[in-house]
């Protein structure tokens, strides 16, 4: 078609978005060669892994590897010293899982059995949001976690999320720091988890079903498992289901698949805590 017959509007309309289009790709040369940025992709060679950990390479460098599970990043908040350069290597340990640092241009898909790479320079103190923007699963909207900048902090460390909630909350609210027994304490915290953890997800406290047993009045209840064996619901019960979620399954649940969730000792103590006041 020759130029000429074309409606002169048009043709302004069609030149118009030529030049918009030319100026869309200098943009992104200019910021391919200019400040380096590439498409993300897979990491070759490297070994998917199975634990998150923050690798100090010097004070302004550290690598760490993120681990994405159902629904949780490990390590799930990280504090950083202010202007450090963060190498962020990530995998998932299950499904496919989204890691966007808000506010920053990092944001990768976390693949099993693939790691996945981006590079990322925290120059501004501040605290950065993690989210999961890739769904995953019931409880996908609770999949979150944090970096925390700071030109206080020396070196970066790791920071456990009920304890990063607690800051948060009493930094927030004066009015939750109202005088609480260590007990009361004990039984927050613990709940704090059973929703961080997502055990909300497929345990009711109510008494109501979901996909596994209601948790009310579950200690000192007697359970009745597909192998027709019995026993009364104790400490060392919960911490094994927990831990082993296969190794007994409660008669009537037998097509639900309980997760394996990672507690350290004193998450697993508050989570007991709290499931005696249910
Ligand atoms: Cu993980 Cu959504």
């Amino acid at each position: 078609m020759q130029l000429k017959s074309i409606n002169s509007l048009e043709k302004k309309i069609f030149l118009i978005a030529v030049f918009a289009s030319v100026i869309q790709l200098c943009f992104i040369a200019f910021a391919a060669f200019y400040y380096g940025l590439t498409v993300p992709g897979c990491v070759e060679g490297m070994k998917p892994f199975t634990k998150g950990e923050i690798i100090r390479k010097d004070d302004k460098h550290y690598e760490v590897h993120v681990v994405a599970k159902m629904w949780a990043f490990e390590p799930a908040v990280i504090e950083l010293p202010s202007g450090s350069t963060v190498d962020f290597f990530l995998s998932s340990i299950d499904v496919n899982h989204g890691f966007q640092i808000v506010g920053t241009n990092v944001n990768l898909m976390a693949v099993p059995g693939s790691v996945n790479y981006a590079r990322y320079t925290f120059s501004k103190p501040g605290r950065y949001l993690i989210l999961c923007q890739e769904y995953c699963g019931l409880a996908h909207q609770g999949m979150f976690g944090a970096i925390n900048v700071s030109d206080d902090i020396k070196e970066a460390k790791e920071v456990l999320l009920a304890n990063y909630l607690d800051a948060q909350k009493v930094n927030s609210s004066p009015a939750v720091s109202k005088a609480q027994t260590p007990e009361e304490m004990h039984i927050a915290k613990g709940k704090q988890i059973f929703q961080v953890k997502a055990c909300s997800a497929c345990h009711t406290v109510d008494g109501s079903r979901l996909i596994g047993p209601s948790l009310k009045g579950i200690m000192g209840r007697n359970t009745v498992f597909t192998d027709g064996t019995s026993l009364k619901a104790d400490e060392n019960y919960i911490k094994e289901s927990i831990r082993e979620p296969q190794k007994k399954i409660v008669k009537g649940f037998e097509s639900a698949q309980m997760i394996q969730v990672t507690l350290t000792d004193e998450e697993m103590d508050a989570l007991i805590t709290y499931l005696k006041s249910i």
